[in-house]
């Protein structure tokens, strides 16, 4: 079996942790149990390209129990567990590429040794894996039968290889799954966003006013959490709507010139690059800390704040590096400061911490497993385009997750059902 892991030796931590995680991943764990009776996905064979944490490996591991040969490599350069890839490839032999801080280059090369496999079908966090297949092997594309993809970047990604006819088979849009982005992207990356940030700095949120720029799904958490941890947040947005929704939430709303001089805290959640640039570098106080949940290491210019230091930057805690600008040859006065970025304007929380819990988690890879199953079993009636997760997948996971953590609901009486199916009653 091929691989490429960080140390073999970490196996059995990564063992310890992934029984941990899936412990607390019921409705994935039912699923992976009906999987194994009926074997859905014998003969499919699944290239992964996600983050490899203990979540995924659960992930993985299910995928394996109906069926499917599964091979894996990371959709981050940082965000590995270096013990779980070493664990997926000694105790579950899942065929895994992927080191914590691997090059660009050894990241591409990692997707290739997927590629190289002949996968039928993709599952994607962020679109490189597909994008990679459809513009460098495009003599294989035939043989893909359908994807999945897991997060927001990746769905803009795929459609905007829809609209230009590009997109060769379809893929289910995981991240647009109410039971995915409405729980994950919210709650999720809401706590393990500011998880990364105390990781990685371990600073009192309590007192400090943080900036959160994006106001989409994964914005709303960061905000909601980092304003219960006594932070004072201000929301920059340039989507009227979405504006209006946090002011109207209670944060200040302000463009980032205004907040840049402001913040104690930036968090980038757009999508966008460019989001913090010079300008905003400029006007920041002194100790401002810097860091991204948006799925590429784009939306802070860094490029821009090397130069700006030029060369005064060193690294101050594993996770943060220093950069300090302006002039300090002005007869004494300083007027330089500087500029706190954690781990290196990657996704903070996969590479700070550990990313979502796997309680969330569950929900987000219980809709990839029945999606895939779904793609598979309606393949001939597919066309090479973006689809949704089914109402009924996305329903029987609310229902699924309800009941695992023991709640219970109502049901609508006969009347009630048919006063709703009714037009004619009504004042
Ligand atoms: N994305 C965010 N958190 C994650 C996790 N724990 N595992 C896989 N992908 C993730």
């Amino acid at each position: 079996m091929e691989f490429d892991i960080a140390d073999a030796s970490l196996a059995e931590l990564g063992k310890q942790r992934i029984e941990w995680a899936g412990a607390c991943m019921d409705v994935l764990s039912l699923i992976g149990n009906r999987f194994e009776a009926e074997r859905p996905l014998d003969g499919l064979k699944i290239a992964a390209c996600l983050h490899v944490t203990t979540e995924t490996a659960n992930l993985c591991i299910n995928l394996v129990k109906g069926g499917a040969e599964v091979t894996l490599c990371a959709s981050n350069p940082l965000s590995t567990q270096d013990d779980v890839a070493a664990s997926l490839v000694n105790d579950y032999a899942i065929p895994t590429f992927a080191i914590k801080g691997e090059s660009p280059d050894q990241y591409y090369r990692h997707i290739d040794a997927l590629l190289d496999q002949h996968p039928t079908i993709t599952m994607d966090d962020g679109c490189d894996l597909v994008s990679r297949l459809h513009s460098l092997r495009e003599n294989q594309v035939k043989d893909v039968i359908a994807g999945t993809e897991e997060t927001t970047t990746g769905v803009i990604r795929l459609k905007a290889m829809q609209q230009e006819g590009a997109l060769k088979y379809p893929i289910v849009a995981v991240n647009d799954a109410n039971t995915k982005h409405l729980f994950d992207n919210r709650y999720g990356t809401g706590q393990s966003t500011l998880d990364g940030i105390i990781r990685a700095t371990n600073v009192l949120l309590a007192g400090t006013t943080v900036v959160v720029a994006g106001y989409g799904y994964c914005g709303k958490g960061v905000a909601m959490r980092s304003s219960g941890m006594g932070a004072q947040v201000i929301v920059c947005e340039v989507d009227p709507l979405r504006a209006l929704e946090a002011k109207m939430d209670g944060y200040r709303v302000e463009p980032m010139a205004e907040a840049a001089r402001k913040g104690d805290i930036f968090i980038t959640v757009t999508g966008d690059k460019g989001v913090i640039r010079q300008e905003h570098f400029m006007a920041m106080k002194d100790g401002a800390m810097l860091a991204n949940a948006g799925h590429f290491d784009v939306e802070i210019d860094l490029d821009v704040l090397e130069k700006l230091a030029q060369g005064r930057s060193r690294k101050v805690r594993p996770m943060v590096d220093e950069f300090t600008i302006g002039s300090d040859s002005d007869g004494g006065r300083n007027n330089t400061k500087r500029i706190l970025v954690i781990a290196q304007g990657r996704l903070v929380n996969l590479s700070a911490a550990e990313g979502h819990p796997a309680a969330v988690m569950d929900m987000s890879f219980a809709n990839q497993a029945l999606a895939v199953e779904w793609a598979w079993r309606n393949a001939n009636s597919l066309s090479p385009q973006v689809y949704p997760v089914p109402a009924d997948i996305d329903t029987e996971i609310a229902a699924l997750k309800l009941k695992a953590m023991g709640v219970a609901i109502d049901t609508l009486t006969d009347e009630q059902q048919n006063y709703l199916s009714s037009w004619q009653s009504g004042t």
